[in-house]
């Protein structure tokens, strides 16, 4: 009896000192406000159709950080102030600079080999680099000048006939197919605005990217994703798309190697091209120690189209829409593109420099119609405070920056479109003030603005 009951003690007393540790640690930690969700479900169905709205709603009431519960996932932590933003995308930037794993990314970019949503580390840094080095500097945004106009140009000339026959033209749709038709010669070489099956395959990739599997939110349900046929989906989806991007890379190289024998001109060099040449520099040098293969090239080549198509064609959008809706707004633009262009046939960036109140339409567009209303979501590396809340490692964090964008705190009318608010104020979108940070700020902010926002002005300076 007397040895039962010591066995029972040796085994008790550890227990009870781990509970009791435990319950200690759970009381220390202060985690922020916790809308009540559904079991298992969680805070999920209270997201909607439009989640930055919904959140935004959530957060006027429980508070500018909220902690949700999507599914049974690691906790996600919302937050709606620039305050806040900045002590996520500044001062702690890289605490938060990893990002969250994406079935759907590890299908259509070879395993999430893309730059957006690579895990940080050295293979994103290498990315990273190339992408701003190489790929979307000002000097290479600004080498694609003629082929914007090129573009441009044919579109005008669209609606000039058909202006001629009283017929309308579909901007939106023709807007979409600019942007598009842009990315292609940029990133290929060529368009492929005639070929339906590669439209259909840009669109079907599009809607994958944009749905929620199942394996995301629940792991062990993840069979839901083959059942309901969208994991099938994303394989062929993915394979499809492989084999374009595999006979653009065989085009490209034997190009290559003929041009090399008769001189290549850097002038005329696609994406495609200068990935070539920055993998073979690669490959040559004895100190680099993560490779650059080929599937990495396609990844990247994917990630032109997934990130900076839809983003600039929505601010094309929207930003008629708000120009038609609001003549006088039309009209100074209009007066001042025409004042200070007059008859100019070629436009320098210098000249769209000049252009103050476009520049303010664009910002205003930018802030009132955040592309990426949520950017990207972020996950927290290690434990840390944010606002005298525990965020644990692990969390993730979502940005509302369409919130913070139309949040009275720090505009005046913030609902209303008036591009003038911008014309005796500093405040910009390139990372540095946090109310308006539509392509994010800190280590993961987008590399592609002056490629999106020179194809924005152009297009917009056109039509106007
Ligand atoms: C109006 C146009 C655009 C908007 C509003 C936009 C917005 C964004 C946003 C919000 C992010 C996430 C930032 C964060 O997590 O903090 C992002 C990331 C990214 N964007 Fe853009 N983008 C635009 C155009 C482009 C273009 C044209 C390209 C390339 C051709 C591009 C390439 C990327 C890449 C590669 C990333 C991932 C960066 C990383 O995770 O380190 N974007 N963009």
């Amino acid at each position: 009896m007397a040895t039962k009951m010591i066995l029972l003690n040796l085994l008790t007393i550890p227990l009870l000192y781990f509970f009791l540790r435990k319950r200690k640690a759970i009381a220390a930690t202060k985690l922020p406000p916790q809308p009540p969700g559904l079991p298992l479900l969680g805070n999920l169905h209270q997201l909607g159709s439009f989640p930055h709205r919904s959140l935004n709603s959530l957060s006027k009431q429980y508070g500018p950080i909220i902690l949700l519960r999507l599914g049974i996932v690691a906790p996600t932590v919302v937050i709606s102030t620039a305050e806040l933003a900045e002590q996520v995308m500044k001062t702690q930037d890289l605490i938060f600079a990893n990002r969250p794993p994406s079935s759907m990314a590890n299908h259509l970019f070879y395993n999430s080999t893309d730059i957006a949503f690579s895990p940080y580390n050295d293979y994103w840094r290498m990315m990273k680099k190339i992408s701003i080095v190489h790929l979307l500097s000002n000097r290479r945004v600004q080498s694609y000048k003629r082929l914007r106009q090129e573009e441009m140009d044919l579109l005008i000339a669209e609606i000039h006939a058909a202006s001629a026959a009283a017929e309308a033209v579909n901007l939106s749709k023709r807007l979409r197919v600019l942007t598009n038709d842009i990315i292609c010669r940029v990133a290929l070489g060529r368009k492929y605005s005639g070929e339906t099956r590669f439209q259909e395959m840009l669109d079907e990739f599009r809607k994958l990217l944009g749905s929620f599997p199942m394996a995301d939110f629940f792991p062990w349900l993840g069979w839901v994703d083959r059942v309901i046929g969208l994991e099938g989906r994303a394989r062929r989806a993915s394979k499809e798309l492989d084999e374009l991007l595999e006979r653009v890379l065989e085009e490209h190289l034997s190009r290559k190697k003929s041009s090399n024998a008769i001189g290549s001109s850097k002038e005329c060099m696609d994406l495609v091209d200068v990935l070539l040449s920055v993998k073979e520099e690669h490959d040559s040098n004895d100190d680099a120690d993560i490779a650059l293969g080929k599937e990495h090239i396609k990844a990247l080549i994917l990630e032109m189209f997934a990130a900076g198509t839809d983003t600039t064609f929505t601010t094309l959008e929207w930003g008629m829409a708000e120009l038609i809706k609001h003549p006088t707004v039309m009209q100074k633009v209009q007066r001042e593109i025409r004042d200070t262009l007059r008859s100019k046939q070629v436009i320098e960036q210098e000249d769209i420099d000049r252009l103050t109140y476009l520049k303010a339409t664009i910002k205003e567009t930018l802030r009132l119609h955040v592309p990426v209303a949520l950017l990207i979501p972020r996950l927290t590396m290690e434990d840390t405070q944010l606002q005298g809340y525990d965020i644990p490692a692990g969390a993730r964090i979502i940005i509302n920056a369409w919130g913070i964008a139309r949040d009275p705190n720090y505009w005046n009318r913030p609902e209303e479109f008036w591009p003038d608010r911008f014309l005796n104020s500093n405040v910009d979108f390139r990372g540095q003030q946090f109310q308006l940070t539509p392509f994010g700020a800190g280590r993961r902010a987008c590399p592609g603005i002056d490629f999106g926002i020179a194809v924005i002005e152009c297009t917009l300076v056109n039509l106007l």
